[in-house]
Formats: C-alpha cells, structure tokens, sequence
C-alpha cells in the first residue's frame, strides 16, 4: 500500500495507481515524501537497515537530487516522476541492470502516451535527443559482492510550472499532456519487474533485444570518450554489448568496450547506418 511518510502530503491517488499495477514484488510497498533532498538517501538509508527488495520511495520534489556525472536533477513539485527502488540482485547478470531500468522506463512512457522514448546509451531517456528521463544506479558492494542496488529514476512527466531553467530550455522534455505520474509509476514498475525477471532468468539477449529497438545512439553514431592518456578520442558506436558495455571502431579500425564513465560525448544517427 502507499504510505504517506510523517509530514508528507498525499501526493499519488492510488486508484490511479493500484488498477494498473500488476506486480508481484516491486513497488508492492511504497512510500511518498513531499519533499526530500533526495529519494537515493532516503532509500540507501532503509536498506541498510534491512528493507526488503521492491520497496520504493516517491517524492514530489526533491531539493537536492542527483543525476550521473554528479550532475543535480530538477525536481520541481507537480511536475516529475522522482523515485528510488531497492533492489537486492543475486543472479550473474548485474552489469546490464542499469539497461534493463532504462528499458523499463521507456516502455512505461510508451505504455502512457504516444511519445517513442529513445534510449541513449547507457541509459538516458530521450525524445528528439532531448532529455526525457534518466537512471542513477548506486550499489553498495562489500568484498566484491553487491549488497544491494538503490535505482533512482527521473521522468519529466508535465512541464514545470515556473518554465523550464535557461540551462534546460533547449535539451530538456516532457511526456505531456494526458499523462499521470500515477499510471506512469505503475507501468514504470510493472516494466522494471518483468525486465529483472529476464535477467534474472539469464535471458539477458532479450532486454538488449528491445533496448537495441529504441537506442539509435550506434550504428555508426559519433562518440567522444576519454582515452588512455586522459584526452578525449573519437570513435563510431557500433553496438550495445551484452554485458552493458558500448562497442566502438576507432579511426584505425581496431575495436574498443567503453563503460559510462569514458564516454563524454555520444551523438545520434539513423538506426543500422554505418556511416564509415
Ligand atoms: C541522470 O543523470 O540521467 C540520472 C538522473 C536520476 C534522477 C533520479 S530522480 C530520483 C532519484 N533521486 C535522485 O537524487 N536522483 C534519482
């Protein structure tokens, strides 16, 4: 059931949320914050002191949220989808979680809407290359095993009231008009279950099979990343492996595995055209 944290407001009608929801597992105990610095502490925080897996936190707003790259995440009230889901993997498959979670988000906009998120890799959600969503993946790993996974995801669900700030104005989106954050939660959730599940059935092929669906960011697409030396390189994307990792040509032709952390710059092509 969704509960309302002490000093909260109600901020989800769940009976637009409940009747969508078909999970068994995740998200089947949540709750909502007004407000909160962000839902990544609330959630690292219960964890360790024990939650179960599935549980999620909500907020309205957030005061100090985090994006990847140590970026902040806009989080004005009424206007987002701000959330953190504990997850506790004990399957092989953990590198190609963060995917997984991008999918999920991007089948959940489509499930509420007409909008055809794109995902740029490794997990940005994206429409018109302009920022949809996105997913901060934080694991607490001891002794090279991994504790637990505290995922938080941001969706731009209405245009905020105040406009966007300058520095958004031109790379930010939102799904608009129709959409509740209610029924995007629930299919954000419903998706995050049946994907978890794939991985956790070792069918691994079957996430990448739909994220490569929705991911025009390969194929030959543009890619600056941080070379050996520390100076930025380019390449060509050529496609998403199945550990998670992008595959890229470089000018001489060799090939290299890039993780998130390298690359800096990925630029949008048209699916399956290899450029050079
Ligand atoms: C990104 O930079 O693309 C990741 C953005 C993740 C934002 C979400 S909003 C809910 C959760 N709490 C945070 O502080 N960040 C994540």
């Amino acid at each position: 059931m969704i509960t309302e944290s002490s000093g909260s407001e109600h901020i989800l009608d769940a009976d637009l949320f409940y009747p969508r929801l078909r999970t068994y597992y995740i998200g089947r105990k949540i709750e909502t914050r007004s407000a909160v610095d962000s839902t990544q502490d609330v959630v690292r925080q219960r964890a360790g002191a024990g939650e179960a897996e599935g549980f999620v936190l909500v907020a309205d707003t957030q005061t100090g949220g985090r994006g990847r790259k140590g970026d902040r995440w806009f989080s004005p009230s009424g206007s987002g989808l701000y959330l953190s889901l504990l997850l506790r993997p004990r399957f092989p498959a953990i590198m190609p979680l963060p995917l997984a979670l991008g999918l999920a988000a991007a089948q959940a906009v489509e499930a509420v809407s007409d909008v055809r998120a794109e995902l740029k890799w490794p997990n940005d959600l994206t429409v018109d290359d302009r920022k949809l969503g996105g997913i901060l993946a934080e694991s607490q790993v001891q002794d090279g095993v991994v504790l637990y996974v505290v995922a938080g995801i941001g969706i731009n669900v209405h245009e905020p009231a105040g406009g966007w700030p300058p520095e958004l104005a031109r790379t930010a989106a939102c799904i608009g008009m129709g959409a509740t954050r209610e029924g995007l939660l629930a299919e954000l959730l419903n998706a995050i279950e049946a994907n978890y599940e794939l991985l956790r059935a070792g069918d691994v092929e079957a996430v990448l099979t739909e994220y490569r669906r929705r991911c025009p960011y390969r194929g030959g697409a543009p890619v600056t990343f941080v070379g050996a030396d520390g100076r930025p390189e380019e390449a060509r994307a050529i496609e998403i492996e199945s550990d998670g990792a992008l595959l890229v040509e470089l000018p001489g032709g060799a090939e290299q595995r890039l993780y998130g952390h390298q690359v800096i710059g990925l630029r949008r092509t048209a699916l399956g055209f290899v450029t050079d």
